[in-house]
């Protein structure tokens, strides 16, 4: 059992559910866990989670997929972009989908996530074993050219500031699980090299 973070209140007293997570993966037939994409804006995470997704569904997994600009318009829509608020962005996205992958469920987050120690936190609320990041690695060059929601165009003439890659930075992880060249590869193969990886350490595997 994992040790759970202290409150700001001494009245809080976790409660133990009969119905755990070993029990919900027994039931559902297959490990939890978060599979978390970050990158650059245009880099191409929303397609490729979105991608992973339906393979892991069709095959009959259960999963679901935790998407920025999805979160930022219920969850995290009192922050803005700041360090502090993508700190804080972070973080609770790191808190729901300890959530659910807790409920057995194959967690699949999409967020450009520019910060190690930000993505460190996770990875401890998560655990390493269950936390598998996945970088997509396309050039800024190639996410500015495709400027898939015209967003650099904008963070160029300095209509939008803090902009991840242009007035931001972005520090991409020192040793990440997986490495995808989404700048250079189909999607196809991009699902597939994230498939490969998941087979090969045994992360979907099915008892049922
Ligand atoms: N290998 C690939 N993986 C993911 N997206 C790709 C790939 N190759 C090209 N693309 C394209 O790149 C763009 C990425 O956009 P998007 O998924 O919204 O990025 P992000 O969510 O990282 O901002 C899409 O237009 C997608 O079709
Ligand atoms: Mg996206």
């Amino acid at each position: 059992m994992k040790e759970h973070n202290q409150t700001n209140s001494g009245n809080i007293k976790w409660h133990n559910l009969t119905i755990d997570r070993d029990k919900l993966e027994k039931m559902r037939g297959h490990k939890g866990m978060v599979i978390w994409f970050t990158g650059l804006s245009g880099s191409g995470k929303s397609t490729l989670a979105n991608a992973l997704n339906e393979v892991l569904h069709l095959d009959g997994f259960s999963t679901y997929v935790l998407d920025g600009d999805n979160i930022r318009h219920g969850l995290c829509k009192d922050l803005g972009f700041s360090d502090e608020d993508r700190e804080e962005n972070i973080r609770r996205i790191g808190e729901v989908a300890n959530l659910f992958m807790n409920a057995g469920i194959i967690t699949i987050t999409a967020f450009v996530s520019p910060f190690i120690s930000d993505r460190n936190k996770v990875r401890k609320i998560i655990g390493s074993n269950d936390f598998i990041e996945v970088y997509c690695a396309a050039d800024i060059k190639v996410c500015e050219k495709r400027d898939t929601k015209g967003l650099y165009k904008k963070a160029r003439s300095g209509e939008i500031k803090d902009f991840t890659g242009i007035s931001s930075p972005y520090e991409a992880p020192e040793n990440p699980e997986i490495v995808v060249d989404t700048g250079s590869l189909a999607l196809n193969e991009s699902v597939q090299k994230v498939i490969n990886y998941l087979k090969q350490e045994n992360l979907i595997t099915k008892s049922k």
